[in-house]
């Protein structure tokens, strides 16, 4: 696992992308006080998520380029023009860090 961030760093209803060195960013969000962590560029062009609308009932995220969709705890696609599932990593809180398992092979989710 690998810690990314704060809780804090993460507002309810937000995002915050986390920039590493040797990877495309991730994504952390925070739906009402569950955190998930995926990948940050969109899978149908170069945009980041973290600068998408979140929609919290629904759990997705809305790119900023062409409106596409995708459901934050599953990554699977929920509007058009996605259509190849995002990548999401199992997530895990410890004393308000949050971790991801980006070295995990498997998505968390189907
Ligand atoms: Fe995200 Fe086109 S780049 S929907």
């Amino acid at each position: 696992m690998k810690q990314l961030c704060s809780t804090r760093d993460v507002p309810a209803g937000g995002c915050h992308r986390i920039e590493l060195t040797d990877r495309p960013p991730l994504a952390v969000f925070n739906l009402d006080g569950r955190f998930y962590v995926t990948d940050d560029t969109c899978t149908h062009g170069d945009a980041s998520l973290c600068d998408g609308e979140i929609d919290c009932d629904d759990g997705v995220v809305e790119c900023p380029y062409h409106q596409g969709a995708f459901e934050i705890a599953t990554g699977r696609p929920a509007g058009a023009p996605c259509s190849i599932p995002l990548r999401v990593y199992r997530v895990e809180v410890k004393d308000e860090a949050i971790y991801a398992a980006i070295d995990e092979t498997e998505a968390a989710c189907p």
